[in-house]
């Protein structure tokens, strides 16, 4: 009796505390997969003949079908292959859906730009100058403005921002005034600010130079133009630009710009942009966007660096894939110097055309060498905005002895532009693998006066992209947009053929020193993998792999082998994110 009453509370015999243990975790592990079984949020994206899915995994770079569920992508293969492991008599399951592509278009993942200007692109875009053959043919389009919108004709308070005027294609030397402005009836007495096009100048009226006043008499690494009594024209150059005090933006200004902006980029084909300068209030807009889980697209973040300010690599929160991998804020933006257009890029030797000036650096190279190890210790990644020779160089100089017996890979510096740069810098780059983050369409904007401005032997480290990479180094491509135009394509299409638009260059219509060019290959995974490594993503995002989030774009023709003068003429049939799609239809 007593044998058997010990019998029943063995521990070792009670069946019942032995498998609930077993269930629970049995559950844990097939819970997925009963999910997986039934649901219905999984469909196979194909193209019917042939293999036009480009996947930039080198191990297996095309395919013919790609399987989605819930956002990622399970399965690649043949047609037949994957209906083999998907098959449609799965019980209480509907068949596998297949979306077909239509004939000649092909799939690529989704492309990054992996410098561009989210809001300021949105701002510009308003009122886009672009094109404008004098001053007073862009005084006349800010007029035109103006009139076409009742409630801005209206109200003079309201602020007028536009932007993409080239001074350097109108007839006039001197630079653009205030007093251009206040010829025109329509115009005079408003707030009006004018973005040039390569992003060094703001020409202003009189009245938003009047809310910015009083001026310092001079700024370092920027310059206030001045008539010969020294007065302010309404122009500013580089550093003088944050001089200008602009207007609080509300919300609805702000949701505006990033409406045009992010229509524009899913449009052509865009899932990801690397955004190289939030402020705070950018940061903010974004981070709030976030926490609402309303971002319509993927923003990588990179936070202007302030030299005045105290710092903030310690306190300030790293962000890091919120809102379902959508945004991340974990670099800072630093300036070294200026451009090559308006001047400011820091050179070596003087430039070609001015004997008189090397440029400029917008920082001391000190300020470099005291942050950088600071921000790279808390975890920040560290992007540096340098074009010329001496910039990168110093900008260099400044990472080699920051990652001094550091694992460059966690840290991923990136040189922002990396225009102009010496041999031996090149092999730097490659050596302490810091990244050049570079766009194509600077190229073919500035290849026509590139060389007066730096000679005929210094030109050849310009824009030296193929030299770059065969030196190891890592590249990701961007646009600079709003500097250039947002179209991936077009940045596809200078990368592989370094010829302007309409098929011409400075050396005729082999390209711009075509020895430089990167092949398609190279092109397409600057635009995709290399991005996604450049923003710590290569493992969930840059190639069409399983396991990784299914962004792709459906474009009208296969850029991969059409002939390279209709790569421009591209359409983007559709964009997905996460599986979802977000422009067009398949
Ligand atoms: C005019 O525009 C300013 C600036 O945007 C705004 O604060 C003000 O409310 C507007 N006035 C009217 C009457 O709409
Ligand atoms: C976040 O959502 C709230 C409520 O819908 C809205 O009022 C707010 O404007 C949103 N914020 C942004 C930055 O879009
Ligand atoms: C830089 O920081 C200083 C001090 O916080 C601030 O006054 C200034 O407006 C900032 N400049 C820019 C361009 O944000
Ligand atoms: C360097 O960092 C990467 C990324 O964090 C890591 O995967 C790798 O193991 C590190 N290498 C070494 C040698 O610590
Ligand atoms: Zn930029």
């Amino acid at each position: 009796m007593s044998a058997k009453k010990t019998d029943r509370l063995d521990p070792g015999f009670n069946t019942g505390r032995f498998l609930v243990p077993v269930i629970a975790i049995l559950a844990y592990y097939i819970y997925p997969y009963v999910v997986a079984y039934f649901t219905t949020d999984v469909y196979a994206l194909c193209s019917e003949h042939g293999d036009y899915i480009y996947t930039v995994d080198p191990a297996n770079p095309r395919t013919q079908c790609i399987v989605v569920q819930q956002g990622y992508i399970v399965d690649l293969g043949s047609l037949p292959s994957v209906k083999s492991r998907w098959p449609a008599w799965r019980p209480l399951v509907p068949a596998l859906p297949v979306r077909f592509i239509q004939p000649g278009s092909a799939v690529i993942p989704g492309l990054s730009d992996s410098h561009g200007h989210i809001l300021e692109y949105g701002a510009m875009k308003q009122l886009p100058l672009e094109g404008t053959t004098s001053i007073e043919e862009t005084v006349a389009r800010v007029r035109e403005f103006i009139l076409a919108n009742p409630d801005i004709l209206s109200n003079h308070s309201t602020p007028i921002i536009g932007g993409g005027w080239d001074h350097t294609v109108w007839p006039s030397t001197r630079w653009p005034s205030a007093a251009d402005l206040d010829a025109d009836p329509v115009v005079r007495g408003r707030h009006v600010v004018l973005q040039s096009k390569d992003c060094h100048a703001l020409w202003v009226s009189t009245k938003a130079l009047q809310a910015s006043l009083p001026l310092p008499p001079t700024v370092d690494g920027g310059i206030i133009v001045r008539d010969h009594e020294g007065n302010p024209v309404g122009t500013l150059l580089d550093n003088a630009q944050d001089l200008l005090k602009g207007l609080p933006l509300t919300d609805q200004e702000l949701n505006r710009r990033f409406k045009v902006a992010v229509d524009s980029a899913l449009a052509h084909g865009i899932t990801s942009i690397h955004d190289a300068g939030l402020d705070p209030v950018s940061l903010s807009f974004f981070q709030r966007k976030a926490d609402n889980g309303t971002l319509p697209i993927r923003i990588y973040g990179m936070t202007f660096f302030n030299v005045t300010q105290d710092y903030w690599g310690n306190t300030a929160k790293l962000v890091i894939g919120e809102n379902n991998g959508r945004f991340t804020a974990r670099s800072v933006k630093i300036f070294a110097d200026g451009a090559l257009r308006t001047g400011g890029a820091a050179l070596h030797d003087h430039y070609a055309d001015n004997p008189t000036s090397h440029g400029f650096m917008r920082l001391d190279p000190q300020v470099l060498h005291e942050w950088i190890p600071k921000f790279l210790r808390d975890g920040w990644q560290v992007n540096v905005h340098a074009i010329g020779d001496r910039a990168n160089g110093i900008v260099l100089d400044a990472f080699e002895a920051a990652l001094s017996g550091a694992n460059v890979t966690a840290l991923r510096p990136r040189l922002e532009h990396a225009q102009l740069m010496t041999k031996a810098d090149m092999k730097r780059l490659a050596r302490l693998g810091v990244i050049a983050s570079i766009q194509p369409t600077h190229a073919i904007s500035d290849m026509w006066y590139a060389q007066d401005r730096l000679g005929p032997e210094r030109v050849k480290g310009l824009y030296a992209f193929r030299s770059i990479i065969d030196n190891g180094a890592r590249i990701t491509l961007g646009t600079d947009f709003p500097v250039e135009v947002i179209s991936p394509f077009s940045t596809f299409y200078a990368a592989v053929t370094r010829l302007s638009p309409q098929g011409t260059s400075p050396h005729g219509p082999g390209g711009w020193f075509p020895e430089e060019r990167l092949t398609r290959e190279e092109a397409l995974q600057g635009m995709t993998l290399d991005p996604a490594y450049a923003s710590f993503t290569e493992s969930s995002l840059g190639s069409l792999e399983p396991g990784k989030r299914a962004d792709y774009v459906v474009l009208s023709q296969d850029i991969m082998t059409i002939p390279a003068d209709q790569i421009l003429a591209t359409k983007v049939l559709a964009t997905a994110i996460d599986g979802v799609v977000v422009y067009g239809e398949i």
